[in-house]
């Protein structure tokens, strides 16, 4: 395929709350040569969200549609889903969005939808992972993309890396560990999405072709 007749790429709309390590990953990997994904819009519920000073400087829309004030999750979607509408994303990427979105919105934009999550999941759904994983003594953890659904952190698994969690380990350790790999498998599932290998249906996440019963894993040999 030539420069030329090359698809354009999608376009990908990050969402955070904070400071969005993982949003900077993917907007640098859609800067890639090879890419099929561009970070168009960045949003965040957070006026002070460092991410978002990070994404403008990187030359990249984002604003921020604060949520203080709007008590009801249903308005407080409404005012995203216009943003997100108007912008007319291929994908919506959370990444440290802190937020419970509704029902309405997860389902306007179904199939579009993809979370990270710091965890094996389904192990530790929620807040706090990391502490949580080393008061209950585990020998590994990790992190999971998957499809976002109206059950929190319960969408269809894509793809996990795992890491050994070691003596002396603490939580900043430990999500320094786990991070490194949030940075590799995120970037990864957008372009698999992005290039159709990977879809949402009936409930489901499919990769070329093949209904994803247990989630991919980093490091498995994935042409
Ligand atoms: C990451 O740990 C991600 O897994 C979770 O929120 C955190 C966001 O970190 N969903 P960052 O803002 O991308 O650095």
């Amino acid at each position: 395929m030539t420069a030329q007749s090359r698809a354009p790429r999608q376009r990908v709309a990050v969402i955070i709350s904070g400071r969005g390590s993982n949003m900077r990953t993917l907007i640098e990997s859609g800067r890639a040569a090879d890419s099929n994904f561009d970070v168009t819009l960045v949003l965040s519920d957070k006026a002070d969200a460092g991410g978002l000073r990070v994404a403008r400087e990187l030359g990249v829309e984002a604003r921020a549609i604060p949520a203080a004030g709007i008590p009801d999750r249903i308005a407080y979607d409404q005012l995203l889903s216009e943003a997100l509408s108007a912008h007319a994303p291929d994908v919506i990427a959370l990444a440290g969005f802190m937020r419970i979105l509704s029902g309405g919105f997860v389902r306007d934009f179904a199939g579009k939808l993809l979370n990270i999550h710091p965890s094996l999941l389904p192990k530790y759904t929620g807040l706090h992972t990391h502490r949580r994983v080393l008061a209950a003594g585990d020998a590994e953890h990790g992190v999971t993309v998957h499809y976002v659904t109206e059950e929190l952190d319960g969408g269809p698994r894509v793809l996990q890396a795992r890491v050994p969690i070691l003596p002396g380990d603490d939580e900043s350790t430990l999500s320094a560990r786990v991070q490194q790999f949030e940075h590799k498998i995120y970037p990864q599932v957008v372009r698999w999405h992005c290039a159709g290998r990977l879809v949402y249906r009936e409930h489901c996440a499919w990769f070329d072709g093949r209904l994803l019963q247990e989630p991919l894993q980093w490091g498995d040999s994935i042409s």
